[in-house]
């Protein structure tokens, strides 16, 4: 396990609760989190990456560090034999993932990126019923994810272009146009616009807007802050024959809930039936139980590195699109192609 912070422990936590897997060893660039965590954990620790993932008894690596490391660590895992479980957006550009893909498939290896809303209860019902036809053809997405941000915020590794390579797109949008692409396939055509409203992260962008169109001609709406102080998330999918609405995703993003509306009559409001999903956040656990059964059947996973690799181009599209350039402060150049 790579990277011990907030999300990272929570990781951990999936780690020990599956009968399939054992902590072995931990690694954080913070000596003192290593050593506490390490010693917490009752396993191996070192503040250097290369050494953990190199053990002879580490078969998978979980990466969860801020995104500047996360394909340069996925990569070096997967170059010294390990299959890889990385957080999204797993990295900064296309370009930088890209040799991480390429690794895992010449070496046969399973890279997974870390886009744990498709095993969110509500969600994964949609995603059922839309694959039992239930809406017929798709008319439109509609996404609004977002969160208030902390004291502070302006100073976390998430408001600075080195470190993220983005800004909210790049946090929460990405899970969006994950499920957009999951739900919906390919996107051709891609109108944006971002702007950055409240927190003084200037070039990063604090809301991002936009608009994409599928082969079909379906179009998906996304808006994602970190400027609507409440946390929220709203998916919505709709169609010729009735829609599908999921709200909330358990914790402070509220009780997840699905609601599917059946229309009947033209003109007469759809028929609903809603259910809800109280129980605790098994996102993480079902995700890494799903990991397990694709390494040990050879089976390629949901969110593979690739298809991650085809969720950043589309986000790329989007701050093209939005005519949003980023430059680097150090030498690696993440300027987003025109
Ligand atoms: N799927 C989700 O819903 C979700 C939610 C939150 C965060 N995340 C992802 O999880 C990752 C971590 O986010 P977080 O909120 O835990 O951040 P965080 O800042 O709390 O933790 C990051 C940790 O990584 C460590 N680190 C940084 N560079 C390192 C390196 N080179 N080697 C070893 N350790 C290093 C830091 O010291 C820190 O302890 C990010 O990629 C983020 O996008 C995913």
């Amino acid at each position: 396990m790579i990277g011990l912070g907030r999300f990272g422990s929570k990781r951990i936590a999936t780690i020990l609760k599956n009968s399939r897997t054992q902590l072995s060893t931990v690694s954080d660039v913070n000596p003192q989190r290593a050593r506490e965590v390490g010693e917490q954990m009752n396993c191996a620790h070192t503040a250097i990456w290369q050494e953990a993932v190199n053990r002879a008894d580490v078969d998978v690596v979980v990466v969860s560090t801020s995104t500047e490391s996360l394909a340069s660590i996925a990569l070096g895992a997967l170059q010294a034999g390990k299959h890889v479980l990385c957080e999204k957006p797993f990295g900064r550009t296309s370009d930088e993932v890209l040799p991480a893909v390429v690794t895992a498939r010449n070496m046969g290896l399973t890279l997974k990126v870390g886009y744990n809303h498709r095993y969110h209860p509500a969600l994964r019902k949609a995603h059922q019923l839309l694959q039992q036809g239930v809406l017929g053809k798709l008319h439109f997405l509609h996404c609004f994810y977002g969160h208030g941000g902390r004291t502070g915020y302006e100073q976390e590794w998430r408001t600075r272009v080195s470190s993220a390579g983005g800004g909210q797109l790049l946090d929460q949008g990405v899970h969006a146009l994950d499920l957009f692409r999951w739900f919906a396939g390919e996107f051709l055509e891609v109108k944006a616009t971002a702007v950055t409203s409240f927190w003084p992260i200037s070039p990063l962008e604090d809301n991002v807007f936009a608009l994409l169109r599928n082969e079909s001609g379906c179009v998906a709406q996304l808006h994602a802050s970190w400027t609507t102080w409440k946390n929220n998330f709203q998916f919505m999918i709709s169609g010729e024959r009735g829609h599908i609405s999921v709200t909330g995703l358990g914790g402070a993003y509220g009780i997840e809930r699905m609601v599917h509306g059946v229309c009947t009559t033209l003109g007469s409001p759809p028929k609903e039936s809603s259910f809800e999903f109280p129980q605790p956040d098994e996102s993480l656990h079902l995700e890494l139980d799903e990991y397990l059964d694709c390494i040990e059947q050879g089976r390629e996973p949901q969110s593979s590195g690739q298809d991650a690799w085809k969720t950043l181009k589309l986000a790329e599209s989007i701050y093209a699109a939005a005519d949003v350039r980023f430059q680097t402060v150090d030498d690696q150049s993440i300027a987003i192609p025109a």
